[in-house]
């Protein structure tokens, strides 16, 4: 076991964790996958932030912001994706930051497809429509089989690859937001590049809760939010566009600052949230003094295969995300195999066991409840599901 999974297991650690963070009384939230929460000290430096912006105005953010510390917040998101500065540029989420990479991409030509898959994010799946309208070019969308296996996501894309020889472009999520699949990037990437297909990745879910490299998982154009696994205030995401690639992403419309060779002139403009930003060196500091995303995802994986596991062996629950370590993190979803209608469980587990959690639909395979620990919650919290789900699907 390593060090992660034991610190994983130690609640006495975790205790301590959660005590940082504020928690309104009510529900056990087990819905922390549309945004974590900040620590209590990142809600002071951010409520310090916001006087201080207020108080100097545009003097701070003319004379420091704007020319010193944004390049220093971008040379430590950089240094958190283990790349250049050079190759990040500030957004306000992640959508922002897809969507610019997915309607600036100008290395489409008449006849060229694009590729989305059933698992896409539906913010992304529509520019992705919207791409093949405004260009003219076809949008090719498949369905990944149900159960799913490392080989089986692999293969639904190698098979697309070949069917589809002018697919040019393709999305992909690498975490997803309905049943917490992890996606073999890397793989799907590799065999992506042998077919001469660009891949936009989604990484929404991923940073803070994965430990990966872009360049090891041989990706050249993502987009990131920082409030999820990050624990950052909402509104701050970033893109990456590798530098050599930076050609093939248009500047934004209306972005006239920049020179076409900096990566800032592809972020949609706007002023962005000065004192969210001022506060994310904290919060990344944070983040690596508690063992950064590998420590973090180890806790998440460990509260997740806490009710997985017992979940399994009930024969009234199908666990729909896979238990190969490779294609899974702390999201994983459910159904009540007898049940049509998953809001009325999900009204259940809030009336009856006080836990918060969402519906998602949108597969091929229709709709689920969303499991999402965060890390405030304790072992103690999934044992409550467990006893929950058991009684309920019984
Ligand atoms: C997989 C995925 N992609 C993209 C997004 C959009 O992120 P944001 O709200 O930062 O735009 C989400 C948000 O839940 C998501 O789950």
């Amino acid at each position: 076991m390593s060090r992660n999974e034991e610190q994983a297991r130690d609640e006495h650690f975790w205790q301590g964790v959660a005590a940082r963070y504020d928690v309104e009384p009510g529900p056990i939230n087990l819905e922390n996958g549309y945004f974590g929460r900040m620590t209590r000290s990142v809600v002071a430096a951010y409520q310090g932030h916001i006087e201080f912006i207020n108080r100097s105005n545009s003097v701070h953010v003319r004379q420091r912001f704007d020319s010193l510390e944004s390049l220093e917040i971008r040379a430590q998101l950089a240094d958190l994706l283990g790349t250049y500065p050079e190759s990040v540029a500030l957004t306000r989420c992640a959508s922002d930051s897809l969507h610019a990479l997915i309607r600036n991409y100008n290395a489409l030509r008449p006849g060229d497809q694009l590729l989305v898959s059933d698992q896409e994010y539906p913010s992304v799946l529509g520019a992705m429509r919207w791409l093949a309208r405004n260009r003219g070019v076809e949008l090719i969308e498949i369905s990944h089989p149900f159960p799913v296996s490392f080989d089986s996501l692999v293969t639904t894309y190698q098979e697309a690859f070949e069917r589809y020889p002018r697919l040019k472009l393709m999305a992909l999520t690498y975490v997803t937001h309905r049943s917490g699949l992890v996606m073999p990037v890397q793989a799907i990437a590799s065999a992506a590049r042998e077919h001469g297909i660009d891949v936009i990745l989604d990484g929404a879910h991923a940073l803070g809760q994965i430990d990966f490299n872009l360049e090891a998982l041989g990706i050249l154009f993502a987009g990131f939010n920082l409030q999820k696994w990050m624990g950052a205030p909402l509104s701050l995401g970033f893109l990456y566009i590798d530098p050599k690639r930076l050609a093939d992403i248009d500047p934004d419309m209306g972005e006239e600052r920049y020179p076409l060779d900096d990566i800032r002139a592809r972020a949609p403009y706007g002023t962005p949230n000065i004192p969210a930003w001022m506060t994310l060196p904290l919060v990344i500091e944070e983040h690596r003094a508690l063992g950064g995303s590998a420590a973090k995802g180890a806790r998440l994986n460990y509260l997740r295969d806490l009710w997985v596991s017992e979940a399994r062996r009930m024969p009234g629950i199908e666990v729909l995300t896979p238990d190969d370590p490779r294609l899974y993190c702390g999201i994983t979803s459910l159904r009540f195999r007898h049940e049509p209608d998953q809001q009325r469980m999900v009204d259940r587990l809030l009336a009856d066991y006080n836990l918060f959690t969402v519906t998602r639909d949108g597969t091929a395979h229709g709709n689920c409840i969303r499991v999402t620990p965060g890390l405030a919650n304790s072992a103690q919290d999934l044992k409550v599901l467990v006893r929950a789900l058991g009684e309920l699907s019984g």
